[in-house]
């Protein structure tokens, strides 16, 4: 019961993957030594598109059918829609810096790295307090008939990269990458 958790987690490893390889390309940039930024541009395509058409849906899903459940005081029980907004200003904000160091405008190389970590230390965070909070509270609340009907409902709602989409987007990432 409950796949879409399971899809949920399996997303949440994709993620914490890209986020690792983006750790490390802002630690090159912080070093003064060559990033990759072809790979950073990619994995930020890849945030600002698949979190917010295929995950986020998902859970602002459950969390409402948890709402109608009475859940609002459940252990675990975090105001995940704003979580995903305040997640997706972080990210814009770090989009921008980054074309900004592309363009070679004004922004000093801490600003970048500030700007950049915040998003990464955040997206992790979040991450970590829906696995360790909300999926509990989720599975614990809602019913085998609840899940059932979520998992119908968010069927389509699958992350092309994991799904093994060949389109050309993400070809970079998804050579380094493990999709278990
Ligand atoms: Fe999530």
């Amino acid at each position: 019961m409950a796949e879409t958790i399971e899809v949920l987690r399996a997303e949440h490893r994709v993620m914490a993957q890209l986020l690792d390889l983006l750790s490390e390309q802002i630690d090159r940039f912080e070093q003064a030594e060559q990033a990759d930024y072809e790979l950073m541009k990619e994995v930020i395509d890849y945030f600002l598109t698949i979190p917010d058409l295929y995950h986020h849906p998902k859970e602002n899903l459950i969390h409402a059918r948890m709402l109608r459940r009475g859940g609002a005081k459940a252990e675990g029980m975090h105001d995940i829609p704003s979580e995903h907004e305040r997640v997706s200003e972080r990210l814009h904000a770090f989009s921008h810096a980054l074309i900004c160091v592309l363009l070679d405008s004004e922004m000093s190389r801490d600003q970048f790295v500030g700007i950049a970590r915040e998003f990464v230390d955040g997206e992790r965070h979040h991450m970590q307090g829906e696995e360790a909070g909300f999926f509990p509270a989720a599975l614990d609340l809602l019913s085998d008939e609840d899940w059932a009907e979520i998992d119908v409902r968010v069927a389509k709602l699958r992350d092309p990269l994991i799904n093994g989409d060949r389109s050309i987007r993400f070809q970079t990432i998804r050579d380094r990458i493990t999709l278990q």
